[in-house]
């Protein structure tokens, strides 16, 4: 949820740490801190409640030329967003800055009081500074007081540690948190996100869990957390600058809109042919005879993942006759007690690889014995390391908080997942190729619609920006659409949004119809049509606002109309959700909201 990031090496520290730090505020932007070392020892601590650009004030106020250092940008989970609060956070000579949470803080903290220390923060993370402290004054080294340390925490971590008596060395762990060092000459970073090294390095090394590093000028040498040697396996970081620029767009999330002709293209390339009828995703490694063995998905994610998996469990369904699909929530699923059927094959979505709760998910379905199928971004992360096997949806950085790209190729990836079984299962070859077709033909509908509709989206949204409340209404397939429409809408511009299966309007939410709220209807020209429209009418008798999103030319009793036109009969709800996500984009924009940083969330919820 939090940005580490560190430096050491020629260069200015505070430079490099604050332009790592703005790339990584979409990660948590509450306070954010950094700590640079002089060669004689001297620490300077800064940081700032609000944003990056709160630091960046103080920090013109305080330059420092000193070529070492750390820093982070965060968002709160122990104690509320403050200065105190804020990272790094300082005990005795010792420094840290902490993704994740100490579970057992409350432990160590009664342990260490009892030692004479005493807290100025609510934080997990000075308690941790505070026995690692404790135990330099046994080590004398701060590699072994962090290795000691990190023995006694319960709980998950990505640290950067710095103690002023040794302004040569920087050292790193990682539990349950992402971390990567990437090497330069004569220079070494550090960032929780590989996003904050584009341009400075493309030699990266991601550390696994229970690894412990020591950084210096010169590089990188690792340990385990018993000691001993781990060889350093370095990759080549494919990102480029481009890739996490707004490039001409006024925001993330825009930019990101747009990119999705591009970005399914990336997903679809090499992996779907429509003139050959191939479908077919490399990374999963299974033979027709076991695709044919697979009678139940399970799908697991959180948020827009989630609902991606909705998206696509359907048109699972739809091809195929004998699997059963069901999708799950991460956070709800790790708890429950649940009995998982025979020859199931879990996919495990997720656009930053290292959402906690479908961490966790994915850990229990291995251990019970499930084959666990990635469909990631984040290349490296946590959750595409640890599953069986998978695919990258090759969607590029996702800096907007609100996910957009991700779910409409992650829909993609997983219906291509459903051609490969459908296929294998002998399914009716008409239906396939129908499927097949609309994936090739997909980055080109979804840029008909961006070039059609932006402008009229935008008008809409002036017209809407003022209501309190907003429900998302669709069927069947476009039910998830709604879902994900409603949840967008709700990141962004903060109006109350609620989705519905149309069919349940009548079953209690049409009771809230009244003048402050709009309705979305998505209404698709298929055997369906005339059931959506009664529930309009329905709707419309009732003194509803709606918007209605359709394919269809017929006329339709509707206060506002966004009417797309497409050849696609199957996945027309990822185009009714492009018309979404715009609409959401300007809403917020029209309520003058922090578009790509909405209050309260954090792109990659690495805490349960
Ligand atoms: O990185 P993940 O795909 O695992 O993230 C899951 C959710 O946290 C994420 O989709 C969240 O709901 C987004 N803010 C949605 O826009």
């Amino acid at each position: 949820m939090c940005g580490i990031v560190g430096y050491i090496g020629e260069k200015t520290a505070q430079d490099v740490l604050i332009t790592e730090l703005k790339r990584l505020e979409y990660r948590g932007y509450d306070s954010a801190g950094i700590m640079t070392l002089s060669p004689q020892h001297s620490a300077t601590l800064l940081r700032a409640k609000g944003k990056v650009s709160a630091l960046v004030d103080i920090a013109s106020a305080h330059t420092t030329t000193d070529t070492m250092g750390i820093g982070h940008t965060r968002w709160a989970t122990h104690g509320a967003p403050s200065e105190r609060n804020a990272h790094p956070h300082q005990v005795g000579n010792i420094y840290v800055v902490h993704n994740g949470i100490i579970e057992n803080y409350q432990e160590l903290k009664t342990m260490l009081a009892y030692h004479d220390y005493t807290f100025k923060s609510d934080t997990d993370t000075e308690v941790l500074t505070a026995l690692i402290d404790y135990m330099y004054r046994e080590t004398h080294d701060t590699l072994a007081a962090v290795t000691a340390a990190l023995k006694m925490v319960v709980g998950a971590y990505g640290i950067a540690v710095v103690h002023t008596d040794n302004p040569d060395e920087i050292i790193v762990a990682r539990k349950g948190s992402p971390l990567i060092v990437g090497l330069g000459e004569g220079e070494t970073y550090i960032a929780s996100d590989a996003s904050a090294l584009v341009g400075y390095t493309k030699q990266v090394v991601y550390l696994h869990d229970g690894e412990i590093g020591r950084c210096t000028k010169s590089g990188l040498t690792l340990q385990t957390i018993q000691s001993k040697a781990v060889d350093v396996h370095v990759e080549t970081l494919e990102m480029d600058l481009q890739a996490i620029q707004k490039q001409g767009f006024d925001h993330f999330l825009l930019k990101e809109i747009f990119d999705q002709p591009r970005t399914v293209q990336a997903t679809l390339a090499g992996r779907v042919i429509p003139d050959q009828g191939y479908a077919r995703l490399g990374g999963i490694n299974l033979s027709d005879d076991q695709l044919r063995a697979i009678k139940h998905v399970m799908i697991v994610g959180c948020g827009t993942a989630y609902f991606a998996g909705m998206q696509a469990s359907y048109f699972i369904e739809q091809m195929t006759d004998d699997v059963t699909v069901s999708v799950e929530i991460a956070s709800e699923l790790r708890y429950r007690s649940y009995n998982i059927p025979d020859h199931t094959v879990a996919l495990i979505v997720s656009q930053s690889g290292e959402t906690a709760d479908t961490l966790a998910c994915l850990m229990e379905l291995k251990r019970r014995g499930v084959l666990c199928l990635g469909v990631v971004n984040a290349v490296g992360s946590t959750i595409a390391r640890e599953v069986d096997s998978g695919v990258y949806v090759h969607v590029g950085a996702e800096i907007s908080v609100a996910s957009t790209k991700a779910f409409t190729s992650q829909v993609a990836a997983m219906t291509i997942f459903g051609v490969m079984l459908a296929a294998a299962k002998g399914s009716s070859p008409q239906l396939i190729s129908e499927f097949v077709n609309e994936l090739g033909a997909l980055p080109g509908e979804i840029k008909n619609v961006l070039d059609t509709q932006n402008q009229h989206i935008q008008s809409v949204a002036q017209q809407y920006a003022s209501y309190d409340h907003a429900l998302y209404i669709g069927r069947d397939t476009l039910y998830p659409a709604a879902m994900e429409g409603a949840l967008k809408l709700k990141e962004v511009s903060y109006i109350h949004a609620e989705a519905y299966a149309a069919g349940e309007l009548k079953h209690g939410p049409i009771a809230l119809i009244d003048d402050r709220f709009f309705e979305i209807c998505y209404l698709q020209d298929n055997w369906l049509y005339e059931k959506s429209q009664s529930n309009l009418i329905e709707m419309n008798a009732r003194g509803a606002h709606a918007i209605v999103i359709t394919d269809t030319i017929k006329d339709i009793p509707a206060e506002t109309m966004v009417r797309i036109t497409t050849k696609f009969e199957h996945l027309t709800p990822l185009l009714f959700n492009v018309v979404s996500q715009l609409f959401a984009y300007y809403m917020a924009l029209a309520r003058g909201n922090d578009v790509d940083q909405p209050r309260n969330l954090a792109k990659s919820v690495t805490v349960e």
